[in-house]
């Protein structure tokens, strides 16, 4: 399979399911439990229908958005995901590149294999900075610090990972970081050569957001113990407060799914929040990040900037949620199985589909700017 016989996320799916040893292409496929959210997130697109609007002159389409003060060409930003570089040797610098390219914002991960550092420097773009919260309040102020010292634009903090969610399928693989695979799990990365090749000739495994503060046992803490020991499952909206306080810039809560929370973000002075279910890898049964986003708009639009994500695969997926009134849409899998079949040359050529699509979807909507798509273009069933 070639990259020009990818023409959807489907098609990308299957490409990184063909190179990729199991283990990998599960982690970043699998959800959590029965995978029902992870599901529902996509589906739930389909509960409603675009109504368009013809004969309306539409020869110049300007998609570009305002989000979080950040200028954005097109409305849909590179969701921070973790070790990306396990997936292609050019994980992370990869995606900042082509979202540069398509001048769009993308998130480092906390657990992202490139620096933060080094992200900045090969990228235009605007660059979001994702973390979690620490036990240890010193090491929550000098990550923050790392970032504003390098002008990151947005700090985002997570905050619907105060635990590990249950992913199945990385269970029965035996997928962890360090590696402590089982033995089919050992025989499936023996099965692509092509994956180890590409990996084992690059420099070694590294989460250098993590390794300059946190003593990782010189790779020998496993993420999962990182979760559970490192982070704070005590934290509360006054810890919050004070590091929005502390960042003084645009700060951005992700994980958000009530309406109690989300005007809470708005009273501690966040600028955004991502209403997500994390792509269904934390509490499987949690809504779906589009079934809930008319509430959250409702109660909040006005004051915050409110992006959603989960499921996301289509053009026609990012139009219903602008329509809806989110101001912006976030992608994972959509982005990382392209980074998985081909590097930056896959992740260019998902996000020239997706501005593809947005423009032929707006076109055929009769609007010529983000602001004409309204709850008038959407009926539920
Ligand atoms: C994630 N996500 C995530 N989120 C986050 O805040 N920090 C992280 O390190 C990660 N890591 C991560 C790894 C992988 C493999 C995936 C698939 C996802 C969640 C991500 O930012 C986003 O919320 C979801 O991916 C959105 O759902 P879709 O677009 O993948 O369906």
């Amino acid at each position: 399979m070639r990259l020009q016989d990818c023409h959807n996320f489907s098609d990308f799916r299957r490409m990184a399911q063909r190179r990729l040893p199991g283990p990998i292409f599960n982690y970043i496929d699998g959800a959590a439990d029965d995978e029902v959210t992870y599901r529902r997130n996509t589906e739930s697109f389909e509960t409603c229908d675009l109504v368009p609007n013809v004969l309306r002159g539409v020869s110049e389409i300007d998609m570009s958005v305002t989000v979080m003060g950040q200028k954005l060409a097109m409305p849909v930003y590179c969701s921070p995901t973790a070790l990306q570089r396990l997936f292609h040797h050019q994980g992370e610098r990869a995606v900042a590149k082509a979202a540069a390219k398509y001048g769009t914002m993308f998130g480092v991960s906390s657990l992202g294999t490139v620096s933060l550092e080094e992200a900045r420097k090969i990228s235009s773009g605007p660059q979001v900075y994702q973390f979690y919260f620490h036990r240890d309040r010193g090491l929550n102020r000098a990550m923050m610090q790392r970032a504003k010292d390098i002008g990151v634009e947005v700090m985002m903090l997570t905050v619907d990972s105060i635990t590990g969610g249950n992913r199945e399928r990385d269970k029965r693989t035996g997928f962890a970081i360090p590696f402590k695979l089982n033995l089919a799990g050992m025989l499936q990365f023996a099965l692509k050569p092509g994956w180890a090749l590409n990996y084992f000739t690059h420099e070694g495994f590294k989460l250098p957001q993590l390794d300059e503060h946190v003593d990782m046992g010189g790779g020998t803490m496993s993420i999962s113990r990182y979760f559970t020991e490192m982070l704070d499952p005590s934290m509360t909206w006054d810890d919050v407060a004070e590091m929005v306080r502390l960042w003084s810039g645009p700060f951005c809560l992700k994980g958000i799914m009530s309406v109690e929370d989300a005007k809470r973000a708005v009273e501690i002075g966040c600028s955004g929040i991502v209403l997500s279910n994390h792509g269904g890898r934390q509490l499987d049964g949690s809504r779906a990040a589009f079934d809930q986003l008319a509430e959250i708009v409702d109660a909040v639009g006005d004051r915050i900037d409110v992006i959603m994500d989960g499921g996301v695969q289509r053009g026609t997926h990012v139009l219903k949620a602008l329509s809806l009134g989110a101001k912006a849409v976030g992608v994972g899998r959509y982005y990382l199985f392209p980074l998985a079949a081909a590097g930056q040359a896959g992740v260019e050529r998902a996000l020239e589909q997706m501005r593809v699509e947005i423009e032929r979807g707006m076109k055929l909507m009769g609007c010529t700017s983000i602001e004409q798509l309204t709850r008038e273009n959407l009926r539920f069933r």
